[in-house]
């Protein structure tokens, strides 16, 4: 359904203030890449982009769980075979934890193809005495601390969306062809991944669906096709506004506008006023959008944004991602969830362990707590259960790769450990076993609220 609002063009949004914006240097070369980045292909379908608004519609009744997971922020560098698979295979392994325990589908959407610009809590950063721009992620400067690191370069726009199509492109490729057969769950399976009690649980688990499946086959005389082949959609915070818009399209039989750099963009914690330059942008397209709620948001300015971004109260539109902090939640969920039910806008509940939950350790290293992770995760549920709502979805930063940014969990990752594998230049990701620590603890609180309904 095309919402098309009065006044509004892809680019009403230079009238608002604008915050979390690099600065360019250089006018003339932002606006010729702007242009390039105009005429180039879009990313996504307007088909594709329908499609995971049904699903989030579906998800928001109950009768499918939306995985929203990947990087805090993706890497221009780490944009290769090993990397894009190894956050893949997580996905996929997490997937069918939750279908197996759930029963009901599961929406995979990847923090993936796209999520490279970063909002920050300070305009620049200071090391020894000198005081550089912050860095706002691979789409806009540099991570390293120079001078020229750190001043905006319009050409990462592009190499930013080159990298984003490399990576859809092999993700499609690979869900597509045999990849995601359920005859062949190896596929999935992690090198690095030694004996651990989850690592035996995941492949009990496995072996369970395979024989299920050989069964069925048996009973019905054919193989199950379909099974092959799966949907992983994207996602990205709309965070800049330039990029966005240079993306943002019509397309032929149908109304409205699509951004097609992406599935699913969402709206930061930080730029979600209600008449600022973000809002206005996302007011008027068409994808699914993502709203980030955390402890300073206000019930009556939450139904505002709301009706502001889904006028029509359209189905799998918004998507609430709650993320309070374990200190927050129980006082702030409940009083939200009341608001959004008195005033009868649907949304999507999906729960953010992650970023109400980070602190720095003594040694001034960014973390979270996975006990708190997992609190928070345990807490929202039980809130959903009381008031009576649904928690369609989860939000999670996490990565294949064998990190050491989250403390906790069975591999009992302690402060000290932080520095042996810290990778993200950002926020920190779960490790591929907290990961699947996660999915199992979903699994079993989605199986109780099976139980709860039969
Ligand atoms: C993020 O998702 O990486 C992020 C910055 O989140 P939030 O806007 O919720 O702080
Ligand atoms: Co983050």
């Amino acid at each position: 359904m095309a919402t098309n609002p009065d006044n509004w063009t892809p680019g009403s949004w230079q009238q608002k203030v604008v915050l979390q914006q690099p600065t360019y240097p250089d006018k003339e070369q932002l606006q010729d890449a702007l242009q390039k980045l105009a005429k180039l292909p879009p990313l996504v379908t307007s088909w594709e982009i329908e499609s995971l608004k049904s699903q989030l519609a579906a998800a928001s009744r109950g009768e499918a769980f939306l995985l929203q997971a990947g990087d805090c922020s993706e890497s221009l560098d780490d944009c290769d075979n090993d990397s894009i698979v190894r956050n893949l295979k997580v996905l996929m392994q997490m997937s069918f934890v939750l279908i197996y325990g759930g029963m009901k589908k599961v929406v995979r959407v990847g923090r993936v193809a796209g999520q490279y610009a970063k909002p920050r809590s300070s305009d620049t950063e200071t090391r020894d005495g000198v005081t550089l721009e912050v860095y706002r992620g691979d789409i806009v400067n540099r991570s390293g601390f120079t001078e020229s690191d750190r001043k905006p370069d319009p050409e990462l726009l592009l190499r930013g969306y080159e990298r984003a199509a490399l990576t859809l492109n092999f993700i499609r490729s690979l869900c597509g062809g045999g990849f995601a057969d359920l005859h062949h769950p190896e596929n999935w399976s992690l090198d690095f991944v030694g004996d651990s009690d989850l690592s035996t649980k995941y492949q009990k688990m496995v072996s369970s669906i395979t024989d299920a499946l050989q069964f069925m086959e048996v009973v019905r005389g054919a193989e199950f096709r379909n099974s092959g082949s799966v949907d992983v959609f994207t996602s990205h915070e709309g965070l800049h506004l330039s990029y966005e818009q240079a993306q943002t399209r019509r397309v032929p039989r149908r109304e409205g506008w699509y951004n097609m750099s992406t599935h699913f963009p969402w709206i930061g914690y930080r730029t979600r006023d209600t008449n600022g330059a973000h809002v206005e942008y996302f007011r008027g397209i068409d994808n699914p959008i993502g709203i980030k709620v955390g402890p300073k948001f206000e019930p009556e300015e939450l139904v505002a944004l709301i009706r502001t971004l889904n006028p029509a109260n359209e189905a799998g539109k918004v998507t609430l991602i709650h993320r309070y902090g374990v200190d927050e939640v129980v006082e702030r969920l409940p009083v939200i969830l009341d608001a959004i039910q008195e005033s009868g806008v649907g949304v999507l509940h999906t729960c953010d362990p992650m970023h109400g939950n980070t602190f720095s350790t003594n040694a001034g290293i960014k973390t979270r707590s996975f006990d708190r992770i997992i609190e928070e995760i345990q807490q929202q549920f039980r809130i959903h259960r009381q008031q009576g709502t649904i928690l369609g979805g989860i939000h999670l930063e996490m990565t294949g790769d064998n990190v050491t940014e989250c403390i906790g969990g069975q591999g009992q990752i302690g402060e000290p450990d932080l520095v042996k594998a810290y990778k993200s230049a950002v926020d920190p990701r779960l490790n591929y076993d907290q990961a699947m620590e996660v999915a199992f603890l979903i699994a079993d609180q989605l199986k109780s609220d099976q139980n709860v309904v039969t």
